[in-house]
């Protein structure tokens, strides 16, 4: 796999995990915990069920995805740094259930329909081509498989939108992120039903994508 920049900026974010936690916590606006618990809980798993954490990243969701699944289930993680993967290998250790892969979300090393559920947390924005990835997405999904992307997005009203252009811009540096790509569109787009809800004045998302059964 040639080493893109999102992948080397990832794999130095994986080797400051206290800055990153930093860097998640501030994305959150104080609601880190919450707002990854009540995403996780939109996916509506089930005991037994196959989920897929896509750019799965050190693998902060992996217990949270693994508990309702229970002991039949499985988490597959997949992320294309190398030192990130490295990093959800060491947390996935001692439970079999929970696996990690190398690879890239737009090409997903994965067969179709292979999932129940996938599950992307403040990734799908920082992708190259966002509406690929979710097309992945949609095909590893089995029929009435479903998805849960949270993530963030610039102001949308209001008088935050004065701080848009620097933290857009210092967020692109750092994070590969991508303002100006619009998750929930794209997610009804590419699904058969979607929606979604939005938290702290607009920037943060929680959206949904279901595939027909
Ligand atoms: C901000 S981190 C989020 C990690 C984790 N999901 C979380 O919530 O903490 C973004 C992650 O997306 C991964 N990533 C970005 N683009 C990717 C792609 N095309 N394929 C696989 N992983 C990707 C990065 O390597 C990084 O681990």
């Amino acid at each position: 796999m040639t080493v893109s920049r999102g992948q080397r900026v990832y794999d130095w974010w994986a080797d400051h995990q206290r800055l990153f936690r930093l860097l998640s916590e501030a994305a959150f606006g104080g609601r880190h915990d919450e707002l990854r618990s009540r995403s996780v809980g939109a996916l509506r798993l089930n005991a037994g069920e196959r989920v897929l954490d896509v750019a799965c990243g050190p693998g902060v969701n992996f217990d949270r995805l693994a508990y309702p699944v229970g002991p039949e289930g499985r988490v597959v993680g997949v992320d294309y740094s190398a030192a990130m993967v490295r990093r959800g290998r060491r947390r996935a250790r001692g439970d079999d259930r929970v696996s990690v892969l190398r690879g890239d979300a737009e090409r997903l090393p994965v067969s179709d329909g292979a999932f129940d559920a996938a599950y992307s947390s403040l990734s799908v924005s920082a992708m190259a081509d966002p509406e690929r990835a979710l097309r992945e997405a949609y095909r590893v999904l089995r029929p009435g498989g479903r998805v849960v992307v949270l993530d963030a997005q610039p102001y949308q009203s209001g008088p935050g939108r004065l701080v848009n252009p620097l933290v857009n811009r210092v967020s692109a540096w750092a994070t590969n992120w991508r303002p100006d790509v619009n998750v929930p569109a794209l997610l009804d787009e590419v699904f058969d039903e979607s929606d979604a809800e939005t938290f702290n004045a607009g920037t943060l998302f929680i959206g949904v994508g279901r595939k027909r059964a």
